[in-house]
C-alpha cells in the first residue's frame, strides 16, 4: 500500500480506478486539467467511498505542478491515464495529440525519474495491433497504427521500453485495454462524453435516452457472424481492478511487459444492441450506415498472460456492462452536468 499518483483520474476509468484502489486501501493523489472530464466526478468518487483524493487541476506538460505533487505527496507509483483519445481528431489534429500524449508522458516520466519514483502502469490500447495481425491478439504480436492517436500509443510503449533497458531500475506495465464500457454500480460514475459519441455504447445509451434519434450501424457486410463489427468489450470496473492486479506485480518485477486487459471474447454490434434491449427492456433504433474509415472487422483478446502473470481476469458479462452503461446513463441523462 502506498500512494498512487493517478494522471486523467477525473476521466472515464481514472474515476473507477481511483475507487477500486481507495477502496483496497491506496491513497490517490489525481493530476488532471479537466479538459476532458469535469470535477464533480471525483466528488462522486468521495461520495462512493467515503475518502478523499488529493486533486491538483494542471496539465502533465506542467513540470512545475508534476514537481509540486512529487514534493506534496510520497508517491510510490503513477497510473498515466491523461491522453487525448478520439481517433478522429487525431488526424485532424495530429500536432495536439503528439504534444499531450507524448510530450506530455515525457515529462511525468521526468519528473518521476528525479523523484526517484519507478512503477509506471500505462494505458495503451488494443490499437496497437493495427490492421494486419489476426485476432485474438497475442502481447507478442508486431505493433503499428493508422492514426495519429494510435502511433501516440505505439511510441508510448517503445519509449517505455527503451526506458527499462536504459535503467533496469524501471517496473512498467503497459496495459492494452480492449472496448472498456459499462459503469460502477452506484451509477454515481460512468462515461461522459463531448458532444456527439464516437463509440459504441455512449451512442446506444444516447438513443436509449432520447438524446439521438437512432444507432448508425458502420457496416453490415464484414466478414464476420452477421456482418457487423466484433470487439472485445470490457466492464470498467474489472479493467480497473486489472490496474490494482498490475500495480501489485510491480513490487516485485522489474521490466516493461505488455498486457492485454480484455476478456477474450468478441461481440458483434448486433449482439451489443439486443443484449442492451433484453436486459433494459428499451428498444434502440439503428440503420445500417457505410463502414467508418479505419474500422476492421474483429478484433479480441488473448487474455492468457494477464490471467497467469496478473492473476487477474475479467468477470463480469455483456448483460452486466449493458445493464450497468444504462444505469448510468439514465440518472445522469446529461453527465455530469
Ligand atoms: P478520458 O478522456 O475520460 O480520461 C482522460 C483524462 O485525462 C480526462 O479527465 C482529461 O481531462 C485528462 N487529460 C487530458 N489531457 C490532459 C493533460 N494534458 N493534463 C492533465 N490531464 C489531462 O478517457 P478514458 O476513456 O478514461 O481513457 C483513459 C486512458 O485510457 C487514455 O490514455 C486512453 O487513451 C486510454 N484508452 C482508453 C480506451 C477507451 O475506450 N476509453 C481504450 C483504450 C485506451
Ligand atoms: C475505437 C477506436 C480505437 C480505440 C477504441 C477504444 C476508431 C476508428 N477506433 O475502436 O482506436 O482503441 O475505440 O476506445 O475510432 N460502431 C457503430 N456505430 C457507432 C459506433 C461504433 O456501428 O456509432 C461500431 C464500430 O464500427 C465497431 C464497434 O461498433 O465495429 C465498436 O466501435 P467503437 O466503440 O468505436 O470501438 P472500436 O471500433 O474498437
Amino acid at each position: 500500500m502506498g500512494k498512487i499518483l493517478i494522471t486523467g483520474g477525473a476521466g472515464y476509468i481514472g474515476t473507477h480506478t481511483c475507487v477500486e484502489l481507495l477502496n483496497s486501501g491506496y491513497e490517490v493523489a489525481v493530476i488532471d486539467n479537466l479538459s476532458n472530464s469535469d470535477r464533480k466526478s471525483l466528488e462522486r468518487v468521495k461520495q462512493i467511498t467515503s475518502k478523499e483524493v488529493s486533486f491538483y487541476e494542471g496539465d502533465i506538460l506542467d513540470s512545475d505542478i508534476l514537481g509540486r505533487i512529487f514534493e506534496e505527496n510520497k508517491i510510490d507509483a503513477v497510473i498515466h491515464f491523461a491522453a487525448l483519445k478520439a481517433v478522429g481528431e487525431s488526424v485532424e489534429k495530429p500536432l495536439d495529440y503528439y504534444k499531450v500524449n507524448i510530450a506530455g508522458t515525457l515529462e511525468l516520466l521526468n519528473a518521476m525519474k528525479k523523484y526517484n519514483v519507478k512503477k509506471m502502469v500505462f494505458s495503451s490500447s488494443a490499437t496497437v495491433y493495427g490492421v494486419n495481425n489476426p485476432a485474438p491478439y497475442k502481447e507478442d504480436m508486431p505493433l503499428s497504427a493508422t492514426n495519429p492517436y494510435g502511433t501516440t500509443k505505439v511510441f508510448i510503449e517503445r519509449i517505455l521500453d527503451d526506458l527499462y533497458t536504459s535503467d533496469n531500475d524501471w517496473a512498467i506495465a503497459k496495459l492494452r485495454y480492449f472496448n472498456p464500457i459499462g459503469a460502477h454500480e452506484s451509477g454515481l460514475i460512468g462515461e461522459n462524453p463531448n458532444g456527439i459519441p464516437n463509440n459504441l455504447m455512449p451512442f446506444i445509451t444516447q438513443v436509449a435516452v432520447g438524446k439521438r434519434e437512432y444507432l448508425g450501424v458502420f457496416g453490415d457486410d464484414y466478414e464476420t457472424r452477421d456482418g457487423t463489427g466484433v470487439r472485445d468489450y470490457i466492464h470498467v470496473v474489472d479493467l480497473s481492478l486489472g490496474h490494482i492486479k498490475a500495480l501489485e506485480s510491480l513490487e516485485n518485477k522489474k521490466g516493461s511487459e505488455a498486457y492485454n486487459l480484455g476478456t477474450g471474447k468478441g461481440y458483434s454490434v448486433f449482439d451489443i444492441v439486443k443484449a442492451f434491449e433484453k436486459v433494459n427492456h428499451v428498444e434502440i433504433k439503428y440503420e445500417i450506415m457505410p463502414r467508418r474509415a479505419g474500422d476492421i472487422a474483429e478484433s479480441y483478446a488473448d487474455v492468457k498472460k494477464a490471467e497467469r502473470e496478473l492473476k487477474w481476469k475479467a468477470d463480469k458479462d455483456i448483460e452486466d456492462m449493458c445493464r450497468d452503461s444504462w444505469n448510468w446513463q439514465k440518472n445522469n441523462p446529461n453527465g455530469y452536468k
